[in-house]
């Protein structure tokens, strides 16, 4: 079973090939293309990510990754007889120049040995998702090739399973139900429970901001570039090569008996340690960071103890955008090692803890698997929960 992959949900465009058996018990899948476009670069001047700027971005990048994606795994023939793509397929796309891009493509290649078109239809910004779905569906009708929805937060959890087998090649954990999530990006902090596979259930979640918004907050307040997350934690690994800060702040939530979490006292105690201050060195900036991440990192540890505990978890799987961050990583392993040294602890590799298509691929690998069946239409859901 061939799976093309579409990821447009934020500000990385991305389009994957991943291949798997269709039947019996293997559970190895091989990444047969993958092309990733970040878009960090056009956003970072505005300090955050813009949904029309985004939009005209995936718009300009999905044909160039999907050829690249397609070649990269042998898929793609050049054609000069394919005619003329009729009306219809092209229907959802209106955008005078991503139409040309998309058609021009079609009638240049044939249809290429897809069984299934895999595209993330939310959370995420609306127009940005649109585009994915739009450019998805009309390859979908223009090689008629059946199209499958997915969730960009499944497909985080799906990247805690990937473990990298060399070469290409990756094994599908299969985790002891209940599997506990902690999901951590820029748009979300959760825990949801899965009892049976794609049934979840929240037991937790921020009550104001992400954790990943929390690191871009204050590496604003800092004068750190976008995204914040990568620089709050190169600068506290330099505060903690100088030693330990003795700047501490609170850990907001952290022993109430709940798994909510919350981050915005946390940006704000920052703001007002910034405020009293007179001057701020870089060393200074250095230590601030290492105490906010160490307070966020706590409030993670302690939730995440909580939630294990109550949720009676097998298994926990952490992902999203902040699983990147290797200090949070280390508490939880050390918390995981000391207090539920049963629990089998899945984290994405290095390469797939930010937004990717081959997440996608994967979640939609395990949904046919499964035998789920594809959609016939689809459509942008911005706020979609899983649970
Ligand atoms: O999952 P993701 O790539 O996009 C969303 O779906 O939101 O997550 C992006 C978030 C951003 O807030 C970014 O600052 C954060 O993940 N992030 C990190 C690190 N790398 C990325 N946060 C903390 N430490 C990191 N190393
Ligand atoms: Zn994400």
């Amino acid at each position: 079973m061939k799976i093309l992959a579409i990821e447009t949900s934020c500000d990385e465009t991305a389009v994957a090939v991943v291949e798997g058996p269709d039947t019996g018990d293997g559970r190895t899948i091989t990444l047969l293309g993958n092309a990733l476009y970040s878009q960090i670069a056009v956003h970072a001047p505005y300090g955050g990510v813009y949904p029309n700027l985004a939009k005209r971005e995936h718009q300009s990048n999905l044909v160039p990754l999907a050829v690249e994606a397609l070649t990269q795994a042998k898929l793609l023939e050049k054609s000069t007889g394919v005619g003329p793509i009729s009306e219809g397929a092209l229907g959802d796309v209106r955008d005078p120049s991503f139409r040309a891009s998309i058609q021009e493509f079609l009638e240049a290649h044939l249809r290429p040995d897809v069984d299934y078109i895999a595209v993330t239809h939310g959370p995420g910004l609306e127009p940005a998702l649109w585009t994915g779905i739009n450019f998805a569906t009309a390859l979908s009708k223009a090689w008629d090739i059946p199209l499958m929805g997915i969730d960009h937060m499944e497909g985080h959890i799906v990247s805690a399973l990937l473990l990298p087998q060399g070469g290409n090649k990756y094994q599908i954990a299969d985790p002891k139900l209940p599997l506990l999530s902690l999901l951590i990006s820029g748009g979300h902090t959760e825990f949801v429970r899965m009892d049976e596979w794609f049934l979840y259930e929240r037991i937790g979640e921020t009550k104001d901001d992400a954790v990943g918004e929390a690191f871009d907050k204050v590496a604003r307040l800092l004068g750190l570039e976008y995204p914040g997350g990568p620089k709050i934690a190169e600068f506290a690994a330099r505060s903690r090569e100088k030693g330990e800060t003795d700047i501490v702040f609170p850990r907001p939530m952290a022993h109430d008996n709940t798994c909510d979490v919350s981050f915005s006292g946390l940006k704000t105690a920052v703001l007002y340690k910034l405020k009293k201050m007179e001057e701020i060195s870089e060393t200074d900036k250095e230590h601030i960071a290492a105490a906010f991440e160490n307070a966020a990192r706590d409030v993670l540890v302690m939730k995440s103890a909580r939630a294990l505990e109550e949720s009676k978890a097998e298994s926990f799987a952490v992902a999203g955008g902040v699983s990147a961050n290797a200090e949070i990583g280390r508490g939880l392993q050390e918390m995981i090692k000391e207090k539920f040294p049963d629990i089998e602890a899945l984290f994405p590799d290095a390469t797939l803890t930010g937004d990717n298509a081959v997440m996608i691929g994967g979640a939609a690998y395990l949904r046919l698997r499964a035998g789920k069946k594809p959609h016939d239409e689809l459509s942008a859901s911005g706020s979609q929960r899983l649970a």
